[in-house]
Order: C-alpha cells, then structure tokens, then sequence
C-alpha cells in the first residue's frame, strides 16, 4: 500500500522559529559575553525564599490538586488588590484572570479578539513574541514606529483616518522591549480615546513597570479606559520558573479567555499560584526584594550606557535606560549590524541586531542591548570588544 504523509495545518506555513533563540544557540560560548539574551539575571531570583514558600504550601494537600482555571482565589485577590493600587480604580476580582505567564495571555487573547484576518497593530520594532501569537492566528498586522515616547500615537491617528479599523492595537507600555523606551503620559491618554472613538481593544503588555530605576512607571494606560486588557507578569520581579502572568480586562473577556483556557491546559499550577501568593503577601520582604533588583539593573544599566557613549561618542546613539532589561542603540553611520555580529561574535561579544524585531525592513543600524546578565566590568568589557569588531 502507498503511505501518505499527515498535514500540519495550512497556518503553520508562514510561522518561522523566532530569530532570537536561533541566535542564542550561537551565543551561547564561554567566551563570549552575550547581551543578546533576554533573561533576568537568575542569582538575583530569591530562590530560598521560594523555597520556604513551596515547603508551606505543600503543608496542604489542596495545593496538589487541580485549581480554577481563572486561577488560585487568594492569588487573583492579592493582584486585584494590587491593580486596583496600580491602576486608580476598583479591580474586581472576577477581572482579574491567572496565566501561564503572561505569554499565555497573548495566545489566548489572539484566539478571543481575532477572526482570521483582523488587523492588529503593533509597535515597530516590536515584542516578538507577541508576533509570533498574532501571525499564528492569522491576523492582518500593520506596525507603528516608536520614538524616544513609545509608540507614535500620532502615526496610529493617521491609519485610523486613512479608514483602517484595527480589532487590537498591541503596546509595551513601560521600559519596552527591546526599544527600551515608556509611552508618554499624554499619549495613554490620547490611544485610550482613539480606542473609544473607533472601538479597538488595547492590549497594554506591562511585564517591566515595576523595574524603575530613577521614577516610577506612569499611570497604566488602563487608568484611561476599560477598554484596555492589561497583562503583567512575575517572570521579571520574582522568577520566570513560576509562570505566573495575569491579565486585568472586562468581565466578558476574562469569562471567554477561560472557556479557551479550560481546552488549553485546564488550569494553571496550584503549587506555583500559591508560592506567588506567599511571596507578594509579605509585602516588606518584596519590597526590599524588588529595590535590590532595581538597583542592580539600574546600576548595570547606567554603566553599559555610559561606556556606549564614552566609547563610540555619536556613531551610535542609545536609550537612556530608566528600566526595565533593555537599551536599544543605533549605529548613525550605517553600520550593519546584521553583518558586524561575526566579527563581534570573534572578538567576543553578541548582541541582537535590530532586523530580528523589524516589522518592517528597517532598523538594519540598530541593535537590542540585553544589561541584566552581566556585572559592570563585564558589561564595559563587552562594549570594547564591540568597539573592536566595529572599527
Ligand atoms: C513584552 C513582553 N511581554 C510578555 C513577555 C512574556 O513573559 P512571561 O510569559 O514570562 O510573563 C515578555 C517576556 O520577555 C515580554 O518581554
């Protein structure tokens, strides 16, 4: 009998493996100092106390069990709690909805919001793992630039005028990845009233506000609108390892995202829900906790800024880094840095060029610049090996 060889459904035709972790295969070299990762730095994860909180939860059997697909109650009161501070306005419980990271949100909001083929708007250059779920569900995508204020809101005003009607307009609001910049205050305002007027859901992906260096993150975009889905995460503040993302939204949108939930994995971990639940309970400990993170990244961050622009002067021009994990630099002369990371990979150094977050074709003179990994004499280290590859 003749075989015939199963399909793989049509949608995966266009999905590519994200360049990024092709790249860190590469990367991956002992000698090599690598900014190209996009990790929080894992010595800083506080393990022990994890520990302790994983040894209090398993005190109950109940934490072995099967949860609520929404998530842990007690879990979903402490964020609802916490948004509601955050945000200015009561956060019900009941909207307040427990992922598997806050990756799992994206994916599961594409399958919520989108026909196929609804456009979706994202920033340029963009999260790519957002990409990755929007193209997955067929959706139309058209990007914004941003500028040294987050996205170009104005450049969104002119495609809504040009009679585009986005279903989703997607935004890393506070400390981006990887453009390392915060959307203005004015311009949360204004694309909360642009969502109003033309009846487009907001998605404010915010996994990095609460890694301030100098001041704290602006009001959240969802103080302006409840037409705003915002989704955080613990991956950055305590450990990616828990997979504890939430999203605050509507009622209706928390109720569909968990009869899509309950196909997809049932519920999320118990176990996991309730160390977080432990960990941001003891709100001194956090505290503490999270200002020691804040300034070992501001630290490092400052010191990689300041030897990019002590060593290369105005031949690359770079965020300022007020949070977050991230600078993004641009070479002004037209270096690509596509075709520099051989050379910088010999002399030692890798970073992600600017193509591999281009939703367009731009972005060929630009570079993601990853500080959370490194000490500072590394980090200065690793921009005079750049030096050298680039001379
Ligand atoms: C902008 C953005 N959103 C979402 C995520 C997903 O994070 P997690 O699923 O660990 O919460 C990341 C991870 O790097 C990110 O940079």
């Amino acid at each position: 009998m003749s075989q015939t060889t199963p399909a793989l459904a049509g949608k995966l035709a266009g999905l590519q493996s994200s360049a990024i972790r092709d790249l860190l295969k590469l990367t991956a070299r002992a000698d090599v100092v690598s900014l190209a990762g996009g990790l929080p730095d894992a010595a800083l994860m506080p393990r022990e106390r994890i520990a302790a909180a994983a040894a209090a939860a398993l005190d109950d059997a109940a934490v072995l069990q099967y949860t609520e697909s929404p998530g842990w109650p007690a879990l979903r009161a402490v964020l609802a709690a916490r948004e509601t501070a955050r945000i200015g306005r009561a956060v019900p419980e009941a909207e307040v909805f427990i992922t598997h990271g806050s990756q799992q949100a994206l994916s599961l909001l594409a399958e919520v919001l989108l026909d196929p083929g609804a456009l979706v708007i994202v920033e340029d250059p963009a999260y790519v793992g957002a990409l990755q779920v929007f193209r997955a569900a067929g959706a139309r995508i058209v990007a914004v630039p941003l500028d040294r204020d987050g996205m170009r809101v104005d450049a969104l005003e002119e495609l809504l005028a040009a009679g585009e009607r986005p279903a989703v307009v997607h935004t890393v609001s506070n400390f981006h990845n990887p453009g390392g910049v915060t959307l203005a205050p004015e311009r949360r305002r204004r694309l909360a009233e642009l969502a109003e007027a033309h009846g487009f859901w907001i998605i404010e992906d915010d996994p990095y506000g609460e890694l301030w260096f100098d001041a704290p993150a602006p009001a959240p975009i969802a103080a302006y609108s409840p037409q705003v889905i915002r989704l955080s995460s613990v991956s950055k503040i305590l450990a990616p390892a828990l997979r504890v993302g939430w999203m605050v939204a509507p009622d209706r949108v928390c109720r569909a995202v968990e009869l899509l939930k309950q196909g997809a994995d049932l519920c999320g971990s118990a176990l996991t829900h309730r160390i977080a639940t432990d960990l941001l309970t003891d709100t001194d400990w956090l505290a503490a906790h999270v200002t020691a993170i804040r300034t070992a990244y501001g630290t490092r961050a400052k010191s990689l800024v300041d030897a990019v622009r002590t060593t290369f002067g105005d031949r690359v021009s770079c965020t300022d880094a007020t949070g977050g994990m991230f600078v993004w630099a641009d070479f002004t002369d037209g270096t690509d840095t596509s075709a520099l990371l051989p050379a910088a990979l010999d002399a030692g150094v890798a970073y992600v060029p600017g193509s591999a977050f281009a939703v367009s074709d731009a972005y060929r003179s630009s570079m993601r610049l990853c500080f959370t990994t490194s000490d500072e004499p590394t980090l200065t280290e690793a921009v005079t090996r750049l030096a050298k590859a680039a001379e």
